[in-house]
């Protein structure tokens, strides 16, 4: 299944169309005057290629490794992660309590994508643009690029997350 959505991951980027779009927060348009957050993540600057020896790091960032790994040979690589400017504060405080709205972005620069969190009465909402805004969300909720992916781990890791946040200011 992982392979599948790997293999669709590349011909979406490419692709233009927004037939099988569905983000469920909107694209935020300001998102390069936000604020650059200094995370663990953000610390390492890149997500890896898959034969990176991550044992040392939390379950949740192997995992995400593992999922995200070989959407190119050399792995996703560069990434910040971008706070709208108005929740700064819930950011730091990692204590939840979003406005609706898109709120955070990881931004996959060498891909030129946007994995996008938002929230809808505190839930939190997930989907995947590409920097000009294009919904690349899969429609197959199943797929790396579907809401369920980033839902089972930023919602199922529920001891590690809060309200869909899943880093942490350093
Ligand atoms: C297997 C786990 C996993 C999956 C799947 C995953 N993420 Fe994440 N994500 C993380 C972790 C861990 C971080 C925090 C990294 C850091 O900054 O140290 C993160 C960070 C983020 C951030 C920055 C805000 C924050 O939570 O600190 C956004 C936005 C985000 N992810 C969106 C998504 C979207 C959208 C998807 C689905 C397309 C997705 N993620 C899939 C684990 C995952």
């Amino acid at each position: 299944m992982k392979n599948i959505g790997k293999a669709f991951l590349s011909g979406l980027i490419l692709w233009t169309g927004m037939a099988l779009a569905g983000s469920e927060t909107p694209f935020p348009g300001d998102w390069q005057s936000w604020n650059k957050a200094s995370t663990p993540l953000a610390s390492i600057g890149a997500l890896p290629g898959c034969d990176a020896d991550v044992s040392a790091l939390p379950p949740i960032y192997q995992e995400t490794v593992e999922i995200y790994c070989a959407v190119r040979p050399e792995g996703p690589g560069a990434v910040d992660i971008l706070v709208k400017p108005a929740v700064a504060d819930a950011y730091k405080g990692r204590k939840g309590g979003f406005p609706d709205g898109t709120n955070m972005i990881l931004h996959l620069k060498d891909l030129q994508l946007l994995f996008v969190t938002g929230h809808t009465g505190g839930a939190a909402q997930y989907g995947v643009y590409k920097e000009d805004g294009t919904d690349v969300t899969d429609a197959d909720a199943s797929s790396i690029l579907g809401v369920n992916t980033c839902r089972v781990c930023h919602t199922g890791y529920a001891d590690f997350c809060v309200e869909g946040q899943c880093g942490a200011s350093q």
